[in-house]
């Protein structure tokens, strides 16, 4: 039976994740930090984490102490991309659902590696965007996201995890 919501957030949006999802479970939510106190060893979880570079941070370290019913990658990208790099990076067993939503950037919510990285991905990866011509929809919501920031946490982005919780409540 899964019993905590645990997550991983830098800046902020994946922890807004983890809080919706305690509003709509009733679910106890736990950074990984605070679960290590709160949480016994093999508790079944619902991990949230966000992404830097495909890679779900913390999820190794919480699988080590828990059982993942389901994984959830918060990224700029929009709900539903990268599955693939994600499961493949992080290296996430085939067995355990995984979802991304898409969460939000703000620069100035940044520090030290994390901020550089970004500067050079906004200039690199920005400037290749802002010069495509055909850019998806998604790609606008990126390059708008990388050059005025933006908050992309929404009930709507996490309605399959809800709706995958639900049925796990039938079983
Ligand atoms: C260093 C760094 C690398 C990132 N790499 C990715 C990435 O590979 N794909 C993506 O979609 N978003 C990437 N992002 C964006 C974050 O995943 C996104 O801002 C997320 O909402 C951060 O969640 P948090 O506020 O909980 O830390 C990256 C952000 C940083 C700072």
């Amino acid at each position: 039976m899964i019993t905590a919501i645990v997550y991983t957030s830098n800046s902020g949006y994946t922890a807004q994740y983890a809080e919706l999802l305690h509003e709509k479970t009733n679910l106890p939510v736990y950074s990984l930090d605070q679960a290590k106190a709160a949480l016994p060893e093999q508790s079944e979880i619902i991990y949230l984490g966000w992404i830097m570079a495909s890679n779900m941070q913390g999820y190794q370290k919480a699988a080590k102490r828990y059982r993942i019913a389901c994984a959830c990658g918060v990224c700029m990208g929009a709900s539903g991309s990268q599955l693939k790099e994600v499961r493949s990076a992080t290296k996430i067993d085939a067995s355990i659902p995984l979802f991304t939503l898409q969460g939000g950037f703000d620069m100035n919510k940044l520090h030290g590696m994390y901020k550089l990285m970004m500067q050079v991905m906004a200039k690199t990866a920005g400037k290749g965007l802002a010069e495509k011509t055909d850019r998806t929809p998604d790609e606008d919501v990126m390059l708008d996201m990388m050059l005025h920031g933006g908050n992309y946490v929404s009930e709507e982005n996490l309605r399959p995890v809800l709706d995958w919780y639900t049925g796990q409540q039938k079983i």
